[in-house]
């Protein structure tokens, strides 16, 4: 069994967790939930050895844990899947899964044994990864894939999974969730975060809630209930998802017209967004959705088709020249592409607007000003700090995501294209940025939303492009766009009714 008793860690300003309390038994699958910044992956890093809490204990079969080295913890069998993950960029995706704990034969690496081992767990997981592709290359979804095999590979009798399916598409999500089932059934503790209210509900045997830091309670099975682990998590009650967001479409803002990349991600992709309209793209992991995004933006190279804004063709594109021309893009993978980690919340907010006349005089920025706009915008998402001084490495996960979509804020758009909008936000947040998004439509925006969260698209979207290995496969306009048509699309299969005409 593995205990955690009063818990105490505090960081420079802020108490992480307060006399926090958890327990995991073999073979249960524990469930830790609470809204962003509520103290989960603090617990985790202590669990694993990473953070020592001022006070409290840590014991695991009995054996005092506390002040423990990662190693140690790994040597105890605790393993962890990292919501910000612990991959070395510049290795491959072979060398990080064994990072530490390299396989050896008469002294050398052996490398046939470490790739085979892998293939194995990946066949198991029904998933493929290019285990020789330099690990910044993969998308943020095979990130995630490679930090569940390389965890899976360590054999431990307690696995810890931060969010493990943030980025994961449904079929890959089940495919993830097949194999926590059977690791319980082995035998093995496993503690599960997600904000997904459908996971807890298939996996939690206990789910344990954390507000602010400090442990609120622990709840069984069959007393899980979602508006009760809302009000536990939040303190209030129930909170409406999804809003109602009225149709108008436009002017056509974004068309595309059989678009492929150089990368061969994205072979015949065309469609249109019009102002006043969300609409969705959705398809499996690596089916060429998020690159279509990148290409608008100017992130990938295309070898053929056309881009067009309000009806004309942008080439060459670059990013600087798309946030000129109206565009606002949100990177799914925050960490590498949309943060300077670094840098303060102020500067991270205010830096997509830093041309415009507001920031500052004769090329100087107005620390003040820039300050006051960012923590508008932070308010406007209701963003829980105060210190607009603070380094966005030293937030949670989900308020970093927070940050990244402030910047909508700071000015008029046209055209936003959000990657994975909704990765690690809590159920309050994500009802927020719904919020936003709503917001901007029904001011004259244009949104295209990429999303491995089906529920998502599909109720967030007033149309949806499914994308199958990088061709449009399915166009699903409202009435149409179930999640079971939309799944059956993603699969190549053309949806039972027919494929409806793009809206006039
Ligand atoms: N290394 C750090 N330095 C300073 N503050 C930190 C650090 N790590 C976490 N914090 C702070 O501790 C608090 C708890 O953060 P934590 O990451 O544990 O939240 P979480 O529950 O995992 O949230 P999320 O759902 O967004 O992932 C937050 O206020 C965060 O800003
Ligand atoms: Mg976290």
């Amino acid at each position: 069994m593995l205990e955690l008793n009063g818990i105490t860690k505090r960081f420079p300003g802020v108490l992480a967790l307060d006399d926090v309390q958890f327990q995991l038994k073999p073979g249960e699958i524990h469930v830790l939930f609470g809204e962003n910044g509520a103290g989960k992956s603090t617990l985790v890093n202590v669990m694993v050895g990473n953070h020592r809490p001022e006070k409290g204990s840590y014991k695991i079969d009995g054996k005092n844990m506390l002040g423990l080295s990662p190693a140690v913890a790994r040597k105890n069998g605790v393993s962890a899947v990292f919501q910000e993950f612990s991959l070395a960029p510049s290795l491959t995706v072979l060398d990080n899964i064994w990072l530490g704990r390299e396989l050896t034969k008469f002294g050398r690496i052996d490398r046939k044994r470490m790739r085979a081992l892998a293939q194995a767990k990946l066949a198991e997981m029904r998933t493929n990864l290019p285990l020789d592709a330099i690990t910044s290359t993969l998308s943020r979804a095979q990130k995630q894939q490679t930090e569940i095999v390389k965890a899976l590979l360590q054999h431990a009798r307690y696995i810890i999974f931060d969010e493990p399916t943030a980025s994961l598409a449904d079929v890959e999500v089940q495919n993830v969730l097949r194999i926590i089932k059977e690791l319980r059934d082995q035998g093995v503790g496993v503690v599960y975060i997600s904000h997904r209210m459908r996971e807890i509900r298939e996996l939690a045997e206990r789910v344990t809630v954390l507000r602010n830091g400090k442990y609120v309670g622990t709840i069984e099975q069959d007393e899980i209930e979602e508006d009760r682990l809302v009000s536990m998590m939040t303190g209030r009650s129930m909170i409406e998802l999804f809003p109602n967001v009225r149709h108008m479409p436009g002017k056509e803002v974004l068309s595309i017209s059989n678009l492929a990349t150089e990368s061969g991600g994205v072979r015949d992709v065309s469609l249109e967004v019009r102002a006043g309209e969300i609409v969705g793209l959705a398809g499996l992991v690596g089916c060429g959705k998020g690159r279509v995004g990148r290409a608008c933006f100017g992130l990938e190279s295309v070898v053929e088709g056309n881009i067009f804004l309000k009806g004309v063709p942008v080439s060459p594109r670059s990013p600087s020249q798309m946030l000129k021309s109206g565009v606002c893009y949100f990177p799914s993978d925050r960490g590498a592409e949309g943060l300077c980690l670094n840098r303060p919340i102020s500067e991270n907010i205010t830096m997509s607007d830093l041309d415009a006349p507001k920031t500052g005089k004769w090329g100087l920025i107005d620390l003040n000003r820039e300050r006051e706009r960012a923590q508008r915008a932070a308010e406007r998402l209701k963003l829980s700090t105060d210190n607009m001084g603070t380094r966005v490495e030293m937030l949670s996960g989900g308020n970093k995501q927070k940050i990244l979509l402030a910047r909508a804020l700071l000015r008029n758009f046209d055209l936003f294209i959000f990657d994975e909008p909704t990765v690690g936000v809590d159920i309050g947040a994500k009802a927020e940025i719904y919020q936003l998004m709503r917001d901007l439509t029904e001011a004259g925006a244009a949104i295209l939303v990429i999303s491995s969260d089906l529920e998502e698209v599909v109720h967030i979207s007033h149309r949806i492009y499914s994308i199958h290995e990088g061709q449009v496969v399915a166009d699903l306009r409202e009435g149409a766009k179930t999640e079971e048509r939309v799944l059956a699309s993603f699969f190549g299969k053309q949806p039972d009714t027919e494929t409806q005409e793009i809206a006039q």
